[in-house]
Parts: structure tokens; C-alpha cells; sequence
């Protein structure tokens, strides 16, 4: 029975905002949904979605990476805490620090991130910038597995949007950001259920591609 099925132990690494951490707790809610939000960890102690966090009832935790003498010393703490609450996939939801090689191999494919863009298109910062100097007419983002090289990995889950000749980065950021509140949820879901497995570097889903689908309307 599915809803017996145990749910994968979650943990939400944000650097900010947190709007997809709050998309994937809202879903993460549902009686079936096959993950669960044990800890959301912040990398600063200023980041406004812890507040909405704790409102909401998840646990929380900051690991200052100012606090820490180097990468690997931030990484040890974090480690700590992901297998105190016995995490067991890690979502990155504008998670702002880079991770050493060794960090990124134990916890691969374990280990989600959503970006921006339709990769491998526009990798790193200042993507929607990026898109429009490039003057594509479809933008998008797209949820991977971490690999140590920024922005890349297999591709789980993608979304299009279009983009309008008066877009700024700003509007453009905006329409993006709902379609990655629609897929982040969904992406997780399948790695939860299992359902996402890696051929080499590429992801073959063996069940969900209907749901994933029904996102991309005809009228779009
Ligand atoms: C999102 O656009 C995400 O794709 C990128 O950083 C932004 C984070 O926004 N990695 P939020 O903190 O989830 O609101």
C-alpha cells in the first residue's frame, strides 16, 4: 500500500528566501507524499525562510559557513546534523555555497538541486541575465542530481516557460520561479519513490513521466 510506504527522510538546504522549500514542504504535507521535511538547514543565521520554517512548524538549524575555517570544516558540522536527524536525500533550494568534490560523492545521487534555467544552458549566476542576452524565446529550470562541477548532473525534472520581448530579469525570474514551485515537488517525488534511476548520466524514469507531462500545457 503506498501510503505504508516509509518516506524518505528530507533535509532543505536554503541560503535565502526559501520559496521552493516552502513549495516542497507544501507538498511534502500530503498523507502520501513519499518524502518528509526533517530539517532545514540555513547557512545564514539571516535567511527569511527560516522564519517561515519555524512558523510552519519544521525543524531548523544554522550552520554559519562564516563560523567555520574552511569548506571542509563547514561541511563536517553539516554532515553532523544530516546524520543526527538521519537525512537521507538532501534538496538544495538557493542553497548559496559550493561543495568540495568529497561532499558531493557521498551524497551522490542522493543529493537534488533546482536552477534556473534549462541546463546545460546559462550554468552559474546571473542566469535570467544570461537568457535574455542570449535572446531565447523559451526559459525555463531544471531539477539534477549534484555533481562537483557547478550546475551540472542528470536532469531529473524540467519546465519551459516562454519569454516576452518586454521581459526584464526580473519578470523573467518571476514566471520562471512558478514553473520550478511546480516541478521541484514532482522531481522529488520521483527520487523519493525510487523512480528516477541514473543510466550513466542520464535519468530514465520509470514511472511519474505522465505527471511531469501534464505540466507542459498546449496552449502554452
Ligand atoms: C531559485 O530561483 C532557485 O532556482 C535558485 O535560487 C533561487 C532560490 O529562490 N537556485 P528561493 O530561495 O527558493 O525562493
Amino acid at each position: 500500500m503506498r501510503g505504508m510506504r516509509t518516506k524518505k527522510r528530507t533535509a532543505i538546504l536554503i541560503s535565502g528566501r526559501g520559496s521552493n522549500m516552502q513549495a516542497l514542504a507544501g507538498a511534502a504535507r500530503a498523507a502520501d507524499y513519499p518524502a518528509k521535511i526533517v530539517l532545514v538547514i540555513s547557512n545564514r543565521p539571516d535567511a527569511a525562510g527560516l522564519q517561515w520554517a519555524k512558523a510552519n512548524g519544521l525543524a531548523t538549524l544554522v550552520i554559519d559557513h562564516k563560523a567555520h575555517a574552511s569548506r571542509a570544516a563547514f561541511e563536517d558540522a553539516l554532515q553532523q546534523a544530516l546524520d543526527g536527524a538521519n537525512v537521507e536525500l538532501i534538496a538544495l533550494a538557493g542553497f548559496m555555497r559550493l561543495m568540495t568534490p568529497a561532499f558531493v560523492e557521498r551524497w551522490r545521487n542522493r543529493m537534488i538541486n533546482i536552477h534556473p534555467s534549462l541546463l546545460p544552458s546559462f550554468r552559474g549566476l546571473h542566469t535570467h541575465e544570461q537568457a535574455l542576452a542570449a535572446g531565447v524565446r523559451i526559459a525555463g529550470c531544471t531539477v539534477h542530481f549534484v555533481r562537483t562541477e557547478t550546475d551540472t548532473g542528470p536532469i531529473i525534472a524540467q519546465a519551459a516557460v516562454p519569454v516576452l520581448s518586454s521581459d526584464t530579469a526580473t519578470t523573467l525570474a518571476a514566471r520562471v520561479l512558478e514553473a520550478e514551485h511546480k516541478i521541484y515537488p514532482i522531481a522529488l517525488k520521483l527520487v523519493a519513490l525510487g523512480c528516477a534511476s541514473c543510466e550513466g548520466e542520464k535519468i530514465v524514469i520509470s514511472e511519474g513521466d505522465t505527471e511531469m507531462s501534464s505540466l507542459f500545457s498546449p496552449s502554452m
